[in-house]
């Protein structure tokens, strides 16, 4: 059987700051909590995290030939995750996005385009996708993904035996064209409760599920930030709580749930459980700064997940 995970779309840096409730006047300084930065985006977010997870992952992607994107490529390189498929553009600058994150947790942020969107499917990128057993799809909205190449590489993961998984970002209306294209090759497609009504037109996550469903999606898998998760595959029907936490720092949450899910699925776990386990995953990175916030292992996350309350109502 086929292990590790391959995620294809977008890289970014994050660099969170916190805890910022107003701008200094002038040319001030505030001394403030703390600064992090690591590696982030739908693809190398969960990359990151499913690495720390334990899974053998790969990356196919883009950076730009800088500072940061050297910095990107330590940073997984030192996790783990095997950036074979992971390229880097000459001329450009690596995607790039700060957040200043409130004392109530909001995180108003600045992103600068960079070549992070701009993965393709290269024949490494092919080859990854080939040899997994798991693929997960982040690179909607890619212009060199979009109308036909992504399409074609989750149907070549899919037909290799991969189990697909598949997150937005910031999805334009045309999303929905490329969903179209898409879904009949994935298993789970886990959007966030936004993004989801956002996308249907629908006012309930449960009939927003349906609609993903009809376009082919096996499984709809929605997050839904501190209220949990809707969860509708076949002859499930149900919402998960979240964990009752302080959140620090949410930035990522939705890129470590997918990265838990399948980390879980990837024990031989069934769905209902993974979803637990991507729920305590995204609890963990909530309580500490960027994309692994407080994450450390497969084991520790389980125990943690045993150990944390389950809010009261979903
Ligand atoms: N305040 C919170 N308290 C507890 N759990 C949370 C909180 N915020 C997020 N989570 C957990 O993280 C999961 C994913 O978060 P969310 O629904 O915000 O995803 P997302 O919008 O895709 O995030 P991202 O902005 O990272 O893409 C939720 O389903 C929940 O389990
Ligand atoms: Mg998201």
């Amino acid at each position: 059987m086929k292990t590790g995970l391959a995620c294809i779309g977008l890289t970014t840096l994050d660099v969170v700051a916190r805890a910022i409730d107003a701008l200094p006047e002038g040319e001030g300084t505030t001394l403030i909590e703390g600064i992090a930065c690591a590696p982030a985006g739908t693809a190398a977010g969960t990359a990151l995290v499913a690495a720390k997870l334990g899974m053998p992952v790969k990356l196919a992607s883009a950076v730009g030939d800088d500072l940061i994107g050297r910095f990107i490529r330590m940073a997984l390189d030192e996790a783990g995750v095997d950036l074979t498929a992971l390229e880097t553009l000459p001329g450009l600058p690596s995607s790039t996005t700060v957040l200043a994150v409130d004392s109530a947790g909001r995180r108003p942020n600045f992103h600068a385009l960079g070549a992070g969107i701009l993965a393709q499917v290269t024949p490494e990128a092919l080859a990854a996708a080939r040899s997994v057993g798991f693929f997960h799809y982040a690179g909607i909205g890619g212009p060199r993904l979009d109308g036909g190449p992504g399409a074609g590489i989750v149907q070549a993961a899919r037909e290799a035996g991969a189990i697909v998984t598949c997150d937005l970002i910031s999805p334009q209306a045309t999303a929905l064209d490329e969903l179209k294209r898409l879904l009949p090759f994935v298993d789970y497609f886990m959007p966030s409760a936004a993004e989801a009504l956002f996308l249907t037109g629908r006012e309930d996550l449960f009939a927003a599920a349906d609609v993903f469903r009809e376009l082919g999606a096996g499984g709809c898998i929605i997050k839904n930030g501190s209220r949990g998760s809707v969860v509708v595959l076949d002859g499930v029907r149900t919402t998960l709580p979240a964990y009752l936490i302080k959140p620090v720092d949410t930035t990522s949450c939705g890129d470590s749930y997918c990265a838990g899910f399948i980390a879980a699925l990837d024990r031989g776990w069934a769905p209902l459980e993974a979803v637990r386990f991507a729920t305590a995953t995204a609890a963990l990175v909530a309580q500490g700064l960027a994309t692994l916030g407080k994450l450390e292992s497969f084991e520790a996350t389980e125990t943690a997940m045993c150990q944390m309350t389950l809010r009261e109502t979903a």
